[in-house]
């Protein structure tokens, strides 16, 4: 299955890694270069904590960051979400390992790159917005070129633009308090998107804002994305957003991966009882998509499918077509696989318990 999904993956053209973490730990506290021989030694985070006096943030995280891609990074409070998203941009400097950038090592960089880094490759939008309360929207989606010295001119054409992109037209002048929270992190996004930078880093950039300006904003977000193809890491502790809007999804607990994969491969494969628990109730109709369980092939009988389709939408097409077989393609039309009106109806049946589950209670 594994490799199915790699196969389809590469159909889609998201296999280049764009970010690669490897080995990666954490400790906080007086001496972590220390307290590591007792994290090598497989001390759980509640014994590092008690006995030696250090909070174990992350422990050993590999996680290639594909290309083009929404990267979503999920868990409990406290899991190590931010202290992770933090390596990226190099707001925390690791105790050990490695997060490697485009093939650099970005732990390598001078202040100097590491700087021109920060403003060029990589923006990051917070959960608190982060606005400058006494500049304008247009001053604060500015912000980045005119820290970078572009002329005022191309500064306010190229904001423009932005504003315009996530429906801010016509607020250019307001400031942030004249705002509601959703139209704030509009402005937030704005700010992200104007420098161009290549890689987005959300750290739970929509948790502050009501359900469905939340939805909104995730609509907003995939919009873009669909045209932009921008590397995004994502933080959310929420399942909804992530299983919406991940094109893949890995999983923390006290600062180690419990499971990667894509949102099918959660859903229909949880690692253990934990994750178990937390997609229990979702909608797998919903959520699964028609390409999560194709047969990949080159030609194919019955209708043809878009891959992102949610299997609801392909079960009522083909029953209303009256056949049990159908045709996936890509975006571009083109027959990338086949799917069975029986496999469909299988996925969507809710998993039972397999006795490897039981082994985590
Ligand atoms: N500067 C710090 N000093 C000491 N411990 C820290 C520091 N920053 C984070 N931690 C600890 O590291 C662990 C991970 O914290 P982190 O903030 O990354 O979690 P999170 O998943 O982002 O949580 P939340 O959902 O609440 O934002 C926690 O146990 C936290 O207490
Ligand atoms: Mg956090």
């Amino acid at each position: 299955m594994v490799d199915a999904y790699k196969l389809i993956e590469k159909v889609v053209g998201m296999t280049d890694t764009k970010i690669k973490i490897k080995n990666l730990y954490k400790v906080f506290g007086a001496d972590p270069k220390s307290a590591m021989e007792q994290v090598r030694n497989g001390v759980s985070k509640q014994d590092l904590l008690e006995k030696h006096s250090h909070v174990l943030g992350l422990r050993d995280i590999n996680i290639d960051i594909p290309e083009k891609g929404i990267s979503v990074i999920m868990g409990l409070s406290g899991s190590g979400k931010s202290t992770l998203i933090r390596h990226i941009n190099r707001l925390i400097e690791p105790t050990e390992g490695q997060v490697v950038i485009d093939d650099i090592d970005i732990l390598g960089m001078s202040i100097e790159e590491l700087r021109a880094f920060r403003r060029n490759k990589a923006s990051m939008v917070f959960q608190k917005f982060a606005l400058f309360p006494h500049r304008t929207v247009m001053q604060n989606t500015a912000y980045g070129l005119t820290i970078q010295k572009i002329a005022e001119k191309e500064a306010i054409e190229r904001s423009q633009h932005w504003i315009e992109r996530v429906g801010l037209s016509g607020f250019e002048n307001h400031y942030p308090a004249q705002l509601s929270g959703g139209m704030q992190q509009r402005v937030g996004l704005a700010r992200a998107l104007t420098t161009d930078a290549e890689i987005l880093l959300m750290d739970e950039a929509f948790s502050a804002l009501d359900p469905l300006i939340r939805t909104d904003m995730q609509g907003i977000l995939l919009d873009l994305q669909a045209e932009l193809n921008k590397t995004i890491v994502f933080i959310t502790h929420d399942l909804d957003e992530a299983l919406r809007i991940g094109d893949g999804i890995t999983i923390l607990r006290d600062g180690e991966i419990i499971q990667q994969g894509s949102p099918q491969d959660i859903v229909m494969k949880p690692a253990d009882d934990y994750i178990a628990d937390f997609i229990k109730d979702v909608n797998r109709s919903r959520v699964l998509q028609v390409r999560s369980i194709m047969v990949p092939a080159e030609s194919g009988i019955g209708p043809h499918l878009d891959q992102n389709m949610p299997l609801e939408d392909a079960l009522s097409r083909l029953s209303s077509e009256g056949v049990s077989e159908g045709s996936v393609v890509d975006q571009a039309g083109k027959v990338i696989g086949q799917i069975a009106l029986a496999a469909a109806v299988e996925a969507i049946r809710r998993p039972e318990r397999s006795s490897q589950d039981l082994q985590y209670r």
